[in-house]
Order: structure tokens, then sequence, then C-alpha cells
């Protein structure tokens, strides 16, 4: 930490309640905010950390329109289940609440009306959708058309989600009101705009000269918005969720999500800290640190501090380290997709394994690159790192302490070249640590905890107490006495990571009652006068002396256990189940057809008919030659369905024919007709067939 700074306030990205959160909101913003506020918390320092949903915008009042209930009651919904699963995860909030609460309301309706009273807006009548019908303005997402590239027919106002390409509502070919189907107009209305062009300059100055120091990803897209240049932000909406613009004739307008999330920050330190919140707020000697992820860059370097620096009374952040994106398995997570690891339904598939996940998101965590997740690696983590690693040496050092010394801290007595040089390299571990921790590289900081591991591994394969004991039991009882030591050092440097593993190595230690014991023989250093508290805290890391002579152990237990196969497999055939589900909804909106009047479906002449004969035509992968009674005494027709049926399986099948599609000649034979088939998302075909007999040749009507 600075020296000028006192305390550090974290803050973290306040998802939308409008969904359960998944492994990338976790590695993206959540884990590295809670390592760092356990490694502020253990080192001492005041900090706090807030948390909260985010529960305005126009996906939450859509998705209640959809469901036919109130936006309340979804953000209720996903709130605490949201809230729980990061309970579940050990993610250590001091307050996790919410943007729909009472004090919310109205410490964003106060910060929007000083700027509004100081001058710090512009106002601004621009024409926009309006539903005539519903009487309301259409936010973008709202108004549904033909995408002007792509020719989708269900193409939202502000995107296509066939083609990807961003639009704008007057781009859309033929735009129809989501909500009452009509076809919208367009009208005047009056916004209010952050000028955020007037913030350019000393907005250029604050992070492209004086936080050269911020990650390179956050830097790079700060640059590229400055070099575009700024332009005024419309900071309200007309939608009826969220927080009223506190200004005379607003009625139906509210603050846009953007404007009033970030103050949920300050409103969630208000309902922590009634009393001192404004320390956490409006004192330079407060770090302010926001965890997001990339897509929020923009509102947290810009925006924010904008609205922070109009209104004058509030610190600037310190540091804003986003992550990039993490995929799953190849792919984009996507919410609406499926396409993502739930957090609650992971913990149902592999209880008790928060830790397992911790470490795999943060070992992979997407710091300067997008990464990718797959099982596999998951997997491997578990087997070769965590289990083969970790677990391994804690166990180790437990077991041969059970085994030769009764189940007590064997003392140490004199050291040699080779125990020094361990712990030389060992203590080195608390430097590499906190450099890494300090500058926001978990992943490399993780790695240095486990390197704590490996110098233990290789430390007892290279003395192998279980030998030296038979002939000298004082040296097994200092290498064991190091292995424990370390063993002690372990749970302080993987307590920001893997919080309940730490806990347990604490456990296994009985550390809760590491206090001296006076009868005790001597132990290293000056060990005999120390640890009364019974707490490890990040200064002890380092130190050999953490566990006094003759302090008693628990029994040994794993820390962690090998994942099978089925078990990982059972987690990609979900995701494979998953992809056909989507795949299916994908080809089905695709495939819609602009509507026709009546009078072309009756120029169609369907008919049922009985198959009489099937035979493969000759040469031709593809075809089937049918013989089909039609009740007009007989036709062939020829069908491109070889590749899903035998023939024998349709010989006396009643199908679905249209009979008076031209005759067209194909390898020579005529055809007169063409049978029904529905075709799947994987491309294999279904015949049509009616679910009753009828009389062949009976019109489908
Ligand atoms: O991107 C998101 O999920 C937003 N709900 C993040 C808001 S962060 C903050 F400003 F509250
Ligand atoms: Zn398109």
């Amino acid at each position: 930490m600075n020296k000028s700074h006192k305390r550090t306030l974290i803050t973290s990205a306040l998802p939308y309640a409008n969904g359960p959160v998944h492994i990338g909101h976790l590695a993206g913003v959540y884990v590295p905010a809670d390592i760092f506020a356990r490694y502020l918390r253990l080192k001492g320092e005041e900090t706090l950390f807030i948390g909260g949903s985010d529960e305005h915008g126009v996906p939450i009042a859509l998705k209640a329109k959809a469901e036919g209930v109130t936006p309340q009651e979804v953000v209720d919904r996903y709130h605490y289940i949201i809230k729980k699963s990061f309970e579940d995860f050990g993610i250590t909030f001091d307050i996790y609440s919410r943007t729909s609460s009472k004090i919310h309301h109205q410490t964003a309706s106060e910060f929007f009306r000083k700027l509004y009273d100081k001058g710090e807006f512009i106002e601004k009548t621009s024409e926009q959708y309006y539903d005539d019908e519903a009487q309301q303005f259409l936010a973008d997402r709202y108004i549904t058309g033909k995408c002007p590239l792509c020719g989708n027919e269900r193409a939202y106002g502000d995107q296509c989600e066939v083609c990807g390409t961003s639009l704008s509502p007057l781009e859309l070919i033929n735009p129809k009101s989501a909500i009452s189907g009509s076809v919208p107009v367009l009208k005047a209305t009056k916004h209010w705009y952050l000028p955020l062009d007037k913030h350019e300059k000393w907005l250029r100055k604050w992070i492209l000269e004086d936080h050269k120091e911020w990650k390179s990803n956050v830097y790079g897209q700060c640059k590229s918005w400055l070099d575009t240049g700024l332009q005024p932000r419309a900071v309200s909406r007309d939608l009826d969720w969220g927080v009223p613009v506190p200004v005379e004739g607003a009625e139906g307008k509210v603050l846009y999500v953007w404007f009033d999330a970030p103050i949920g920050y300050i409103s969630n330190t208000i309902e922590h800290s009634p009393d001192d919140w404004e320390k956490w707020w409006k004192s330079d000697d407060t770090k302010l640190v926001h965890f997001i992820g990339k897509d929020n860059i923009v509102f947290h370097c810009i925006v924010f501090p904008a609205m922070s620096k109009a209104d004058g009374s509030y610190i600037l952040p310190d540091n804003v380290p986003a992550n990039e994106f993490l995929n799953l398995e190849g792919d984009k997570i996507s919410t609406s997709r499926n396409w993502a690891v739930w957090l609650h339904e992971y913990l149902e598939d592999f209880p008790g394994k928060q830790d397992v996940l911790r470490y795999v998101l943060t070992a992979n965590a997407p710091e300067t690159k997008d990464n990718d997740f797959t099982w596999k690696d998951f997997q491997a983590r578990n087997n070769n790192e965590l289990v083969a690693v970790l677990g391994n040496f804690v166990n180790r050092a437990l077991v041969l302490t059970h085994k030769f010394f009764d189940g007590k801290v064997p003392a140490c007595g004199e050291l040699t070249n080779y125990d020094r040089e361990t712990i030389v390299e060992f203590v080195q571990v608390k430097h590499n640590l906190e450099s890494n921790l300090d500058q926001y590289r978990f992943r490399e900081a993780l790695k240095e905890a486990m390197n704590l591991a490996r110098i233990g591994n290789k430390y007892l394969a290279d003395t192998e107490p279980w030998k030296v004991f038979k002939t000298d039991s004082q040296r097994a009882a200092t290498i064991l006495n190091i292995a424990l030591q370390i063993t002690a050092n372990l749970a302080i440097a993987f307590e920001p990571f893997l919080p309940f593993s730490s806990e347990k190595i604490k456990q296994l230690l009985n550390c809760r009652h590491c206090e001296f014991d006076p009868q005790s023989s001597a132990n290293t250093g000056d060990s005999n006068s120390r640890r009364n508290d019974g707490e490890l805290k990040w200064n002890d890391l380092g130190k050999t002396d953490l566990l006094a002579a003759n302090h008693p152990l628990n029994q040994p237990e794993l820390l962690f256990e090998k994942i099978e196969d089925e078990a990982i497999e059972r987690q990609i055939k979900k995701l494979q189940d998953s992809k056909k589900a989507n795949e299916l909804k994908a080809y089905q909106a695709v495939a819609v057809k602009p509507n026709i009047v009546f009078d072309d479906f009756t120029k169609l002449d369907i008919r049922t008919g009985k198959v009489l004969e099937c035979v493969k035509v000759p040469k031709a992968d593809k075809l089937l030659q049918f013989k089909i009674d039609d009740g007009l005494g007989g036709r062939t027709i020829l069908s491109g369905i070889a590749q899903h049926y035998r023939p024998e399986e349709l010989i006396g099948k009643q199908v679905c024919f249209i009979a008076n599609l031209e005759p067209r000649k194909i390898k020579g034979i005529e055809s007169q007709g063409m049978i029904l088939s529905a075709e799947n998302a994987d491309g294999s075909l279904a015949v049509i067939t009616p679910m009753r007999d009828v009389l062949a040749g009976s019109e489908v009507k």
C-alpha cells in the first residue's frame, strides 16, 4: 500500500439480478476481489469489500414482462440465489445489498439532483420510437424488426442475434413494438446527458499520464476511448423500472442503469457504515479499487470518475484491475444459450469442492487475455496440482508425525546446510507473493503459494525422514518439524486463495490452540515466548517457529480427492446436451419465413398416401423411389431420404405429399409430387405421417 493510504475500499461489479451467476463471474471479478480483500485483512489492514445486485435496466423489465410478473419479483428471485452462491464460494463481502433498496434510490436520486443543480448535465430532445397503443417510449430492446444485413425477421433494436451486428432501432426494417406488436412511431423526448467531452482533458491526464501502471488491457481500452473523443452520454431513459429522475416534468423517466449502478457501491457503503461511510468515499487516504470485467471498463474508468468529479466530493479509483473474459470449452459463455457452468449447479455436482473451482479459476484467470475453461483442465489441475502437490505434502507431513512422533510436533534440533537452504527458499515466498498480490497478479501469486508446497515435497523426498528415523530419530524430528512449519506456512499463504482448505489445514494442525506450552522442550529460535494468540497472520509467513514442540496435531485427513473421468464426462455431456438444444432453437428461429396469405396456402394440394413400394434409386446415395397409393390410381415419387430410412421401414406406412407439384425428372425417372419430412437441427429427416389411419388421397388442410 502507498504510504499515503490508510485503508482500502474494494468494490466488485454489481451483477445483474436477471439470472444466476456462473464461473465467468467468479473468475473475472469475485474471486480476484476476494483474494485481495482476504490478503489485506490478513495483513491487518483496514478494508471494506462491497458487493450487491444490479437490479435495474431494460433486460430485467423485459424479462418481467415476458413472464407476466413485476420486475421486483424477478430481482427478488435472483438476488437471493446470487447472494447464496457468493456465500457458498466464500466471497467475503462486508455487505452484499441491492439497488432496488430504499437507501440506494435515495442515494442515487440525491447524486443526480446535486449534479442537476450544479448545472453538470445538458438537456437534449431527440426523436425516439414510441408505442401508441401501450403509450410508452420503447427501449432499443423493445423493438424488433428485420435485420438490414442478414434478413433475420427477429432482430432487436440494438442487435441482431443471428449475424451479431450492432444496430440502432432506426435501421430495422418493418419495426414492431415488442410490447403491443404495433408499428412504433417517432416522437420527441427529453433526456439529460453527462457531457463527457468536457471531462476529456483531465481524464486524459489522470489516466494516460498518472496511471501508466494500470493493466495494459485497461489502459489500452481507455486510451482508445479517449483518442476517439468522448461524447455526451444520456443518463436517463424512458422506462418505468429504475430510480425516477428527480426533476419536475420527468414523469415516466428513470436514471439510466449505468448511472445508478456504480452509485450502488456508495449506497451499500452507507447501508454498511451509516455513521462513517464518508471516510471510505471522501477521504484521500482511502485507496479505491474497482474489480470488474472488461465490458465495464469505460463505465468505471471514464463515466463514473466523470460523475464523481462533477460532484466534487468523491475520490477516484486508484486502480481498476479489470479482467478479460473466460470462455467455456472454446465458446463464449452465454446465459441465453445456457452455455455456462452455474455456480449453484457446480456445488450440486461437486459438493464441498469450492476451493477446487477457486483454484482452477485463479490458475487460469483471464488476467491479460481471454482464457478458456475446460473440464479436462479442471480435472488435471485438481489431480496433478491440488491432490498430488499440496494435498500430498500436507498429508505426508501429518501422517509421518503420527507414525513416528505420536502425533505431536517433534522438537527441532540442529539444522543442516540443506535445511537452511530450504528455509531461505521458502522465506522468499512471502516477498514474491506480496509483490504479485500488490500488483493484482493473482495467477502468479497462486503459483508462488503452490511453489511453497513444491518446496515441501522436495524437502521430504530429499531428506527421507521415514528412513532416517530408523537410525537417527533426532534428525527425523528436525526434518518433520520443518515440514510441519512449512505446512503452517501453507495455511497462511493459501488463505486468500483457498480459504476452505486453509481452514482445514489449520484444523489438522490443531492451530486454533497453538499456545505456547511452557512444559515443552525447546523449539527453534525464540519460539518459546511467542504463539499465544492461536491465529496465523500474514506476517507469520516465512517463520519457522509457528508450531511449538510437543504441540498435538489432529488426525490426518485428505485435503483433496482425485476427480475421476466419469465425473468430467458427465459435465461434458451436460454441455453437449445444452449445445444441441440451442442449435435446434437457433435453427428454428432462422427458418422463420415471412407470412403468407391464406390463398397462398390453399394453392398447395397436400394429400395422404400409402407406400406400396419403395426401392433405392441405383447410383444415387440419397434417393428412394416410391410407389404411392394416392386414391387416384397411384403415382411415383422420388424423395431424398435414403440416408435416413431403409426402404423396408417405409413400405405400408402412411405419408403426406404435395400432389400438385409440377412433375420433375430426376435420374431419368419422373417424380410426381413431394413426400413431406421434417428436418432436425442435426440434418436428420423424419417422414410426416397422420396420427390416425385415413383413406389414401385424403386432403391435408
Ligand atoms: O455488467 C454488469 O453485469 C453490470 N451489472 C455491472 C455493474 S457494475 C457497477 F457499476 F455496479
Ligand atoms: Zn442480422
